[in-house]
């Protein structure tokens, strides 16, 4: 079983948030389930110079009036032990540059992002059809978002042999859209340019095109396939989501459970187990003192990490801090993104000295030490694909409160009576997004941290639970091998 996977961002080379890291995660896990997989990624700097060893495989002068490209290949080396192969795109006119993986320096989106990953999807068709300079041909090829969302299309059109498609939905909200001529630019037929096509309210779609083209379609949990296919969080794809729900499976994420261990973690102060929850504490008191916050160990600290986007919900964070210092509790942010709400977050610090401290940018290191040192981690997210930090929460005994949407529903048991008693509450869900649902939520944890018993049994539920790529990793070979078929 060979299969081509393609994506925009992996960790540890280049991540902006979740897909980075089950891009490299969940290959590891697929390898070890013998389906030799392979990833295909664009070269930025950091690919460039962080893949040694590489090897030059291809030249393209001439493909569709894009700049000239080389294909390298090399091995990426995930936790240590795992090598995944690597097909690398240079293009140096497109990708050879400073600024981010989707947005330029001023926080702006590239204004050539129609063609650098036109060129990411183009070549993944290439090398999944019988136009490929390789001899490596895979059975399927697996597209991840948007930046990916044409080779289904490239494909479709190809007459020759091709590999089966699979179009995973990290965020629906990100769809790729550009204007009506980039069709041709792209050298996608006009033909293409349709309501049964790549076209979308006047517009390309890459996402769209992947939906509509791809053999399979998959999302990130069970909970999000079934959100997608109504308004609101269907944005607009709904329609075509619903009609092909036979072809739709919602698989959750799993978490790298070697580089998120709290037992053998570098960056924490103190690593511990279920055994010894006494240790975390010394991480809460490192916390408190790298983010400027009263050193205090009984204090109730709340924290967050994520992307400042509308999609989080840190609107409703602002809302309730007032109350929540308060209670009284702490909070701790971590993050990057949208420049008014940096402000925001930065004068509620201002507000609150020594009991609200937040570190602007992205931070690999802090954010382990956050998830080690914290008592419970908030995640008031709009919507919610799956999420990650609230397993790596639940992995470090730090129990989280949750929006009940998408994969946060799926992966966080409420806690409640019945949920105790039969040893699966994890954390806690709220409902409905508003500030007096969501701080009602919070005085449930309050309620829970002062009840030891109740707090620790919440903790250990958390931490044994199995939170591994294992049966997510065998979920997607299933599918793999159901394209394999004659259809
Ligand atoms: P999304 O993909 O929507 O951003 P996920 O919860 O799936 O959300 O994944 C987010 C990932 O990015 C997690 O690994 C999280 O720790 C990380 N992350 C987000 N913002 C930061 C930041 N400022 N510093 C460090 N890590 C961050
Ligand atoms: C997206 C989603 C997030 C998900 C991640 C990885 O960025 O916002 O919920 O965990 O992709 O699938």
């Amino acid at each position: 079983l060979q299969v081509l996977f393609i994506t925009p961002e992996v960790y540890p080379l280049c991540k902006t948030g979740g897909l980075g890291d089950v891009s490299a995660a969940l290959p590891t896990a697929l390898r070890e389930f013998n389906v030799d997989i392979r990833l295909l990624l664009p070269g930025y700097p950091a690919v460039m110079s962080g893949l040694k060893y590489k090897r030059k495989i291809a030249t393209f002068n001439d493909f569709h009036h894009f700049p000239p490209t080389t294909l390298w290949s090399a091995k990426l080396s995930v936790n240590y032990s795992e090598n995944v192969p690597v097909y690398i795109i240079d293009c140096p006119a497109l990708y050879q540059r400073e600024g981010g993986i989707y947005l330029d320096t001023a926080g702006q989106s590239w204004s050539d992002n129609v063609l650098r990953f036109g060129v990411l999807s183009k070549m993944g068709a290439i090398l999944s059809s019988d136009a490929s300079p390789l001899t490596w041909f895979p059975d399927i090829v697996h597209c991840n978002d948007w930046q990916s969302g044409l080779t289904p299309a490239y494909l479709h059109f190809h007459p020759g042999k091709k590999a089966a498609s699979m179009m995973t939905i990290h965020n629906l909200a990100f769809q790729g859209c550009f204007p009506p001529e980039t069709v041709a630019q792209l050298g996608l037929p006009a033909a293409s340019y349709n309501m049964n096509g790549v076209e979308y309210y006047g517009n390309l779609s890459f996402m769209k095109a992947g939906l509509y083209y791809a053999d399979r379609i998959s999302t990130v949990s069970p909970s999000y396939a079934r959100e997608i296919q109504q308004a609101p969080l269907g944005f607009g794809l709904q329609g075509l989501l619903a009609a092909r729900s036979q072809h739709i499976d919602g698989i959750v994420n799993g978490i790298d459970t070697m580089e998120w261990d709290p037992a053998t973690d570098p960056h924490l102060n103190k690593n511990y187990s279920s055994n010894n929850l006494a240790a975390k504490k010394a991480n809460k008191l490192a916390i408190q003192q790298v983010m400027g916050l009263e050193v205090d160990s009984d204090i109730l600290l709340f924290a967050a990490i994520s992307r400042f986007t509308e999609q989080k919900g840190y609107d409703l964070i602002l809302q309730i801090a007032p109350q929540l210092v308060q209670i009284p509790a702490q909070l701790v942010l971590l993050g990057s993104g949208n420049a008014m709400l940096e402000e925001q977050l930065v004068r509620l610090t201002d507000t609150y000295p020594g009991k609200i401290a937040a570190h602007i940018g992205f931070n690999e290191a802090l954010s382990h030490l956050i998830e080690g040192g914290a008592d419970s981690f908030l995640m008031p997210s709009r919507f919610e694909p799956c999420g990650l930090n609230q397993m790596y929460s639940q992995r470090y005994g730090t129990p989280p409160l949750v929006h009940a949407t998408g994969g946060l529903i799926d992966t966080v048991v409420d806690c409640t009576a019945a949920t105790l008693a039969d040893g699966s509450a994890s954390g806690f869900q709220f409902h409905g997004m508003t500030p007096e649902a969501f701080l009602a939520g919070i005085q449930r944890v309050v309620i829970a941290y002062r009840n030891k018993r109740v707090w620790r049994q919440l903790q250990k539920n958390g931490m044994s639970k199995d939170f591994s790529w294992r049966a997510s990793a065998m979920a997607y070979r299933e599918i793999y091998q159901s394209l394999l078929a004659p259809v």
